[in-house]
């Protein structure tokens, strides 16, 4: 049994700003169904949804600060979570890494310096709660400065760092490595340094003692300039502690077998019940409840990762096929004008909510025929999996994960029973566009589409199955 403390800066259902969070709060929960004893540790956030007991455990001094450490449970679930609570960084309204308006928050390298300072002290068992980690495995830029600190500790806990995405790197001015009191071994080109600024992710990739990342395809992307942020060097001259593990899904809470969001619960054999999970949706939306009339769906961060502006390049050409589209998603405002202008437009076609919506997602996962994820790049995603789950076909880009999850639909693979979706290369709105014309053909041949579906539902992308190689991996360390 290995004792492994998950660090991470959003944790589901205690926070959550995308698939970040849904990763941190269930691969615990999956290693702890494996036996190891795992403890999460993630700052105290005022809109935290806290649903069990929290008590105060101890106070750490960094810094010259006192910072409380209290103790609860993941929701409905054994796991325990320390949270790191200091108020003045933490207690505050607007998500972990923007304020109400959306802005940064201006100090966010002290904030997630502060948090990855108090993981340190937990990891090292200077908190006295007699309790010292094998491993500490790390998540995105946020921990990054936590491989960093430990490796200059002795008999230091080994290290693990999770990339979930290289586009988000933490870099802060120079200076703010006096700000953070950052130790001088640490800065130097081969260090923490990146041109000229500090960067916390490098902190990860540098000093862990593995890296990983949530896809195999993913994995060897990030080694070419394209994908590698400048960090393409570094990754490839890592790559024999460098690998892919592909993320699984939460199967209890996207299960459109007990779903208790959506309007009818179905199973690959009672598919005809997607339907009036379909009429549900074209209800919420505004659109003509029609069961025959393709339903098109996007669920996202409206970022340029995410292929918006193909889509959005895509739309006027959609409006003159047979299809409705609905989207849920908030992020860059230029994009939201934009679909709100095209949703105007062609209101008996394209319904948009601008907003973050849980229970609608589920909603939408439910009820669509096809959902739509063009992206540039994409470390694994969650979206697509969700979708293959509840039978409604994903049209991806042949990248990162979606790679590596979704099997294009071709001849050879429907007779192979393995096809369960589109899948396009170029980042192109005219491939887009191919790939959504060869999924409305194949829509209307419903005895492959239906195999498409029954295919997909079947796919396993269950937790167990990483959960497991993440372990090997904790036990080759
Ligand atoms: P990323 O982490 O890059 O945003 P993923 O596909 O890994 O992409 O995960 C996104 C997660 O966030 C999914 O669980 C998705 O359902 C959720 N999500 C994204 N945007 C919204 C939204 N506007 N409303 C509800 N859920 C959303
Ligand atoms: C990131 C990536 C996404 C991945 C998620 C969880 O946000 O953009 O592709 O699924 O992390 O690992």
């Amino acid at each position: 049994m290995k004792k492994i403390l998950f660090v991470s800066s959003e944790v589901h259902p205690l926070i959550k700003t995308g698939g970040l969070a849904d990763v941190c709060g269930s691969l615990p929960i999956a290693l702890a169904e494996l036996s190891q004893d795992i403890k999460l540790i993630l700052p105290r956030y005022q809109s935290l949804k806290i649903t069990e007991e929290v008590r105060f455990l101890c106070t750490v001094r960094v810094d010259n600060r006192n910072v409380n450490i209290l103790e609860t449970r993941l929701p409905g679930t054994q796991v325990t979570v320390l949270l790191v609570d200091y108020p003045s960084y933490f207690n505050l309204p607007g998500n972990p890494y923007v304020d109400e308006l959306g802005e940064p928050w201006p100090n966010n390298a002290e904030r997630f310096a502060l948090f990855c300072k108090i993981a340190v002290e937990i990891a090292m068992d200077r908190a006295y709660l007699d309790w010292k980690p094998d491993i500490v495995h790390c998540n995105d830029w946020q921990t990054g400065l936590v491989p960093a600190l430990l490796s200059l500790e002795y008999e230091r806990p080994k290290t693990v760092f999770t990339i979930h995405n290289m586009a988000y790197q933490g870099l802060f001015p120079k200076a703010t490595i006096y700000d953070l009191n950052i130790p001088g071994p640490l800065w130097h080109i081969a260090g923490l340094e990146f041109y000229d600024k500090l960067s916390f992710i490098k902190g990860g990739l540098v000093y862990a003692d593995f890296i990983t990342t949530v896809s195999p395809s993913y994995a060897l992307e990030i080694q070419t300039a394209e994908f590698g942020y400048g960090f393409e060097g570094l990754l490839a001259s890592r790559k024999a502690s460098l690998g892919g593990i592909i993320n699984g899904i939460d199967l209890g809470h996207w299960n459109p077998e007990v779903d208790p969001y959506i309007s009818q619960t179905y199973t690959a054999t009672t598919l005809t019940k997607k339907r009036p999970n379909k009429a549900e949706v074209q209800r919420q939306f505004g659109l003509a409840i029609d069961d025959k009339i393709p339903l098109f769906s996007l669920i996202g961060r409206l970022v340029e990762q995410k292929g918006i502006d193909l889509l959005i390049e895509c739309l006027p050409e959609m409006m003159s096929m047979n299809l409705q589209f609905v989207l849920l998603g908030n992020g860059d405002k230029a994009y939201e004008k934009q679909l709100q202008v095209l949703a105007d437009e062609y209101p008996n076609k394209i319904a948009i909510k601008l907003g973050y919506d849980e229970v609608l997602a589920h909603v939408i996962e439910a009820g669509a025929d096809i959902f739509l994820m063009p992206s540039k790049f994409e470390p694994c995603g969650l979206n697509q999996m969700y979708s293959q789950r509840y039978g409604t076909i994903p049209i991806v880009r042949k990248t990162g994960g979606l790679a590596d999850t979704v099997t294009d639909t071709l001849p050879q693979t429907l007779a192979q029973d393995t096809a369960s979706g589109v899948v396009f290369n170029e980042a192109s709105a005219g491939a887009l566009l191919e790939a959504i014309k060869r999924a409305l053909i194949l829509y209307n041949v419903p005895s492959a589409w239906k195999k498409m579906q029954v295919n997909a539902m079947s796919k396993d992308f269950s937790w167990q199955r990483s959960a497991a190689e993440y372990l090997a991996l904790y036990n080759n360390l």
